[in-house]
């Protein structure tokens, strides 16, 4: 069992879509897989065709701001696409209240905590984490619940600026809170093989990350775009688009990676 956090807090650059299209390829492939959507934009739950919690159900803000115990069956949501089906704790928008919260240990704590005791996180061969375009609380939570982080990064002038403070985020936390966690790899999104930002792209992450750069970068297709218009994940949607192809293999690079640091 794993549970990664998908980590940048630049906006846009694929968490999301990388976080629903890992899962479903593992789930594809008989894994069982959990969805923690802590965006309180709630992308992903979109994305999964699901609603957003109604006013006085249950939800993740109760769990992180008050650190209850509920009873997961009344928080998680089964989703079949396709021939997959696997779960989610749906965000909703109740979560920006816990942004303005601040840093408090409890909460800190709280989704690790409530993975713990309700026995969610050992009933899962993957945890994927999807995380909010901030430093903020949620992003923590997510780095002190995981042991991986995977971090997706889009071609731009400024795609790898600022990573550096996400990294001593990081090492702060595995230091001081989490000694678990560690630095999965960095993944290209966007990718465009003939144009000048995606090659500087490769060539810096090359250069500064080696051997943390998970291959095949996932080239940009129109087909992302228009899967997600239709709350499928690009596999079932158009399983012949190169991106699709590009997935399958980023999804055995990542599991590779982590049956080794396991090993
Ligand atoms: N490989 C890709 N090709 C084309 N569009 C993409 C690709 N990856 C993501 N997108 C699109 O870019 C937008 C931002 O992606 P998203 O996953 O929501 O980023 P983030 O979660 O980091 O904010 C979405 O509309 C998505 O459909
Ligand atoms: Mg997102």
């Amino acid at each position: 069992m794993s549970v990664v956090a998908i980590t940048n807090h630049k906006g846009g650059v694929g968490k999301t879509t990388l976080t629903y299209s890992l899962a479903y390829e593992y789930a594809l492939g008989g894994y069982s897989v959990l969805l923690v959507d802590l965006d309180p934009s709630g992308n992903l739950t979109i994305a999964m065709d699901q609603d957003p919690y109604e006013e006085g159900e249950v939800n993740l803000a109760n769990i992180i701001s008050e650190g209850e115990s509920f009873d997961p069956g009344l928080i998680k949501r089964s989703v079949t696409k396709g021939f997959a089906t696997f779960d989610i704790l749906p965000s909703n928008d109740e979560l920006y209240r816990v942004e303005s919260m601040g840093n408090g240990i409890q909460s800190l704590f709280s989704l690790k905590d409530y993975l713990n005791e309700t026995g969610l996180r050992t009933s899962y061969d993957f945890i994927f984490i999807d995380t909010p375009p901030n430093l903020g609380i949620l992003t923590n939570i997510a780095l002190v619940t995981s042991d991986y982080f995977l971090v997706p990064v889009s071609p731009g002038k400024y795609a790898l600026k600022g990573l550096d403070r996400m990294f001593k985020v990081a090492t702060m936390v595995k230091k001081r809170i989490n000694k678990n966690l560690e630095f999965l790899g960095i993944v290209i999104n966007n990718f465009r093989k003939h144009e000048q930002p995606s090659r500087a792209l490769e060539k810096s992450v090359i250069d500064l990350y080696g051997d943390a750069y998970i291959t095949p970068p996932i080239r940009r297709t129109v087909d992302v775009q228009k899967s997600e218009i239709i709350s499928e994940p690009i596999q079932l949607a158009f399983p012949n688009s190169l991106a699709v192809r590009d997935l399958k293999r980023l999804s055995q690079g990542v599991l590779k990676r982590v049956k080794k640091q396991k090993a």
